[in-house]
């Protein structure tokens, strides 16, 4: 049997201890995590001890020295992807990193370089894409049943739901606010099925009047309002090379009524659909049909996340195609800039190659 893989964590906050180590422990027969990284040791040595890893660091470049880690989850906050897998991949080690891939599409650009010539593999965690749902309308979509995509309507709101741990209200440990911290779910779900078009244009607005507020009910409990300085919602119109159109919302607090937290509508000249729940919207020249397939395996949260690891491990194991191509990631980094750079301008903001 072939030697296990070595794992590293670099970060072990909510998402490490609550998503990456469990999920990489469940397939303890094909990986072991040896080592973990917190810039707050005693964290990373309650974290190794909760879960019988054999080394802790405060400084994860004492991880990346390690020759017995092939690869490593970065789940430290987005203001230090860039740096921790630039490092990792300059090191030799596979990187999974959490999304959003990087504050922006030059760090995500830096990044993309560091793999290519490291020969090593990249790929950034959006989990939703295993789900059952996805995968089947990906796979009916690569059937050409639905055609020509041409238009989509991306939603991820919640009415309140401001991050009120961690970093997530300042701009300068994450970018921005709910655009880049869910918004990016969607937007990566959407591109991805929609063939990955490159994004040409974007045009929308984000707003933080909800976010600057003291007064409001908040379901994750009292925010930072007081230093609230990134986006609380973001609206945009995103065109592609193929002429595609998205129609994106995201919130992390707005009033108005959620009826799920993602919704999507993807439009074919084939045929369409929506993914929550996955319904399929078809013409056969006599009648409308819609079809509600199912029943689809429940696979929660945290076991997404499980196979998005045990996906990338499955990578880095027989040398495939990881899920998350990193320039599918960056992509969605650049629909990010151009949103934030059209709120700013108050114009079109045009996206590069
Ligand atoms: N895929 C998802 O659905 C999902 C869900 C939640 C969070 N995330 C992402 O995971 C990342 C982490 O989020 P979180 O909620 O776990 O945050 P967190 O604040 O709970 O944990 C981050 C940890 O990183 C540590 N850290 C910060 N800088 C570091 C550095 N330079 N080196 C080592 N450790 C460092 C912090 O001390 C902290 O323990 C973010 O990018 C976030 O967007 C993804």
């Amino acid at each position: 049997m072939a030697e296990k893989l070595g794992v590293g964590i670099i970060g072990v906050g909510s998402i490490a201890t609550m998503c990456h180590i469990p999920g990489y422990q469940a397939i303890a027969d094909r990986v072991e995590v040896r080592a973990v990284a917190d810039v707050v040791e005693e964290r990373a040595r309650e974290v190794a001890a909760e879960f019988s890893v054999p080394r802790a660091f405060a400084d994860y470049r004492q991880l990346l020295e390690l020759p017995e880690i092939d690869l490593v989850s970065v789940c430290v906050p987005p203001f230090a992807h860039r740096d921790c897998a630039v490092d990792a991949l300059g090191a030799g080690k596979h990187v999974l990193c959490e999304k959003p891939m990087a504050m922006n599409s030059a760090e995500a650009g830096e990044m993309i370089a560091a793999a290519e010539s490291a020969g090593k593999k990249l790929s950034v965690q959006f989990q939703t894409r295993q789900t059952p749902q996805a995968r089947l309308l990906k796979s009916k979509i690569e059937q050409g049943e639905l055609g020509r995509i041409y238009f989509a309507r991306a939603q991820y709101l919640r009415r309140r739901g401001i991050p009120s741990w961690g970093m997530f209200h300042s701009r300068a440990h994450n970018g921005g606010g709910a655009l880049i911290d869910v918004g990016v779910h969607i937007l990566d779900l959407t591109m991805w099925l929609m063939g990955s078009p490159k994004p040409v244009a974007a045009f929308g607005s984000t707003f933080d009047y909800l976010g600057r507020r003291d007064d409001i009910w908040n379901s994750f409990g009292p925010h930072n309002h007081a230093e609230f300085d990134v986006d609380d919602s973001a609206f945009a119109c995103v065109k592609f090379d193929n002429g595609a159109i998205v129609n994106f919302e995201c919130s992390w607090a707005a009033n108005f009524q959620a009826r799920a937290q993602q919704q999507l509508t993807i439009a074919g000249d084939r045929g369409g659909a929506q993914v929550f729940p996955l319904k399929l919207f078809g013409d056969d020249g006599d009648a409308l049909y819609d079809i509600e397939p199912g029943p689809f395996e429940e696979l929660d949260y945290k076991a997404q996340h499980r196979a998005a690891i045990d996906r990338f491990v499955d990578a880095v194991e027989n040398d495939r195609p990881v899920l998350v191509e990193p320039q599918q990631a960056r992509a969605v980094t650049q629909v990010i800039d151009a949103i934030y750079e059209s709120t700013e301008s108050g114009g079109l903001a045009r996206i590069g190659p």
